[in-house]
Order: structure tokens, then C-alpha cells, then sequence
């Protein structure tokens, strides 16, 4: 009931919206439909809302549908905003999230990516998108890590990190020991920011959009509840820490807490590829080692070396 109500109420929000953007200013209501209305509000306001916990419990369906998530219609600035606070408040800490078993974990994945590869969210961006960059991997991983947007190799080939900054993560993923299949690989934002008027280049997601986008990177986390994240660049640092957030430079190289995990910040590969003076390569493989070390893995006495010479 309170579900078929939020999708009411969705609609005539969005049929509102229309109105207002056609030049509207007011609507004839009738006495009946407004008391009709103000019944509704009240009845739902009474039943408390289900939380993400009480949600996630039937097995066949951890990670269920809910109006944060609802990828089939576009939504305007401040509904953006509000949705991403509510879904602010619901997350909790980790220690709350459900630890699902490895099937669910695949499950609830591949739920959510099918409900993302049809987000319709960013109306603009599903007209420019050739395809939603959802995020590689395992959900069994210890470590998973957090770049900005999808740019054009990767819309084209619908992974992240695939294009010339991708290609120097995934040395960087090497050099740790590890490899793409062994940890998680997404993004703050899903598709492509769009460049109208050029075919080339990237732009930086704008606020609105990673608010619209916040809720899948959200499940994503949950879902797979790394022991470690690696925020890589100033977008991924904004999208994870928010507000409290001081800039990339100033906080690369100690540890911050989202929700319970620990969290890298470092520089974006882009940038390491934009300066390519040794010591920020040295900057950022001394956040990886911190990394290594907090997931308990061994470091050699090379590995430890790389950069210094
Ligand atoms: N830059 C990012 O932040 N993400 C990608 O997927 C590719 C480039």
C-alpha cells in the first residue's frame, strides 16, 4: 500500500513538474480530491517506513525495489537532493548493513545492475550514453576502488578504467600484487557525462548528477562491504566523504571513515598521467602500500622500494 502510494504520489509529482515547466502556476483542485489527498498523506505518514535492513531480510530478493532506486522515470534537482539525503539517512554503518551469504551477494549485484543499465534518472545522459558503465569485478572483494565517471572508451566498452588512465591503474593493481578480477572497479557516476557540441574529451560529473547516481554506488558498497575503499581523485573523495571533504591534496595518504570503512584517498590516474614527475607516482604507491598493509597483505622489500630511485 505505502509502496503503491509513493508511486502515486511519483507520478502526479512528475505530472506536476510537466505543468510547471509548460508555464503553469496553479491547479483547479476539487474539495474532494484535496481531503482525498490529505487522507492519503496522513495514512502514510502513520506507517513507519521500512528500512533498507527490513528490505534486504527475504532471501530470493536482498536488495528489493524502492523509491530511491526507482530507475524509470527522470527527476528533477531538488528530488535528486532529497533522495540522496533519505538514502543519507537509511545507510547506516557498516555494522548494521546485512552481511548477505556469497549468493546473495551476487544476487542483490545483479539486481542492481540490471536496475542501473535501465536507469532513465539523468534524462540527458540516457540520450548521449551509449551504454551504463555499471563496475567490474568480484563482490567478494577485500578492496574495492572508486574513480569519477565513465569516459569515452569506457562508454564504448561498457567497463571502467579501460581507456589510458585505466590502463595505469591497472599497473598499479599489478604492482600491489592483485589484478582487476580480484577486486571491485566502479565509478561515482554511471554513464558518460555528456559534451554537447564537442565528440571529444570529458567534463567532471556536476553535483546533481552524483546526488541522482549516489544510490547505486551506495548498494554497490553495501553489497559488497569492502574491508578497504580507494577513493582515487577529488570526485570519488567529494562522492564518498561529501561535506566534510578538504580537497585531494590534503587528504591523500590518511586514512578517512565511510560508514565504518576506511578510505584512501589518492590522485586520480588522469592526474599522475597529466604530471608525470616521479614523486606523485611515489605519493600514490605509498597510499597503495598503506593499503596493502591495512588488508594485511605482504609487502616486499622491491615493492616497498618502487619509485624511489
Ligand atoms: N576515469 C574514471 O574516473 N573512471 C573511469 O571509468 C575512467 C576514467
Amino acid at each position: 500500500m505505502v509502496q503503491a502510494f509513493d508511486h502515486l504520489l511519483d507520478a502526479t509529482i512528475e505530472h506536476l513538474g510537466a505543468l510547471k515547466s509548460d508555464g503553469h502556476s496553479s491547479i483547479l483542485m476539487e474539495d474532494e480530491s484535496m481531503e482525498l489527498l490529505r487522507k492519503m498523506v496522513h495514512s502514510s505518514k502513520q506507517k513507519p517506513r521500512t528500512t533498507v535492513e527490513q528490505k534486504l531480510k527475504p532471501r530470493q530478493n536482498p536488495i528489493p525495489e524502492t523509491r530511491k532506486l526507482d530507475a524509470t522515470v527522470s527527476v528533477t534537482p531538488s528530488q535528486a537532493i532529497e533522495l540522496a539525503q533519505e538514502e543519507k539517512d537509511l545507510i547506516g554503518r557498516v555494522e548494521d548493513w546485512p552481511d548477505l551469504a556469497p549468493d546473495q551477494k551476487e544476487l542483490a549485484m545483479a539486481e542492481l545492475r540490471k536496475r542501473a543499465e535501465e536507469c532513465q534518472r539523468c534524462s540527458h545522459l540516457v540520450q548521449s550514453r551509449t551504454q551504463v558503465v555499471f563496475g567490474v569485478g568480484t563482490v567478494h572483494a577485500d578492496l574495492m576502488l572508486v574513480g569519477e565517471a565513465p569516459g569515452m572508451d569506457e562508454d564504448r566498452e561498457g567497463k571502467p578504467f579501460v581507456g589510458k588512465a585505466g590502463q595505469l591503474l591497472t599497473k598499479i593493481i599489478d604492482a600491489m600484487g592483485l589484478s582487476r578480477d580480484r577486486i571491485y572497479i566502479g565509478n561515482v557516476l554511471k554513464c558518460r557525462p555528456d559534451t554537447p557540441g564537442r565528440s571529444f574529451g570529458n567534463r567532471k560529473p556536476t553535483p546533481m548528477e552524483m546526488q541522482t547516481c549516489w544510490p547505486y554506488l551506495m548498494e554497490q558498497i553495501k553489497i559488497i562491504r569492502p574491508r578497504v575503499l580507494v577513493a582515487l581523485g577529488t570526485t570519488a573523495v567529494d562522492g564518498l566523504l561529501g561535506e566534510k571533504s578538504l580537497g585531494i591534496t590534503r587528504l591523500r595518504g590518511r586514512f578517512q571513515d565511510f560508514r565504518g570503512i576506511p578510505v584512501m584517498p589518492t590522485y586520480h590516474p588522469a592526474y599522475v598521467l597529466r604530471n608525470p614527475a616521479k614523486a606523485i607516482k611515489r605519493q600514490v604507491w605509498e597510499d597503495m602500500l598503506q593499503v596493502m598493509e591495512h588488508l594485511g597483505m605482504t609487502v616486499s622489500a622491491k615493492q616497498r622500494q618502487f619509485f624511489t630511485k
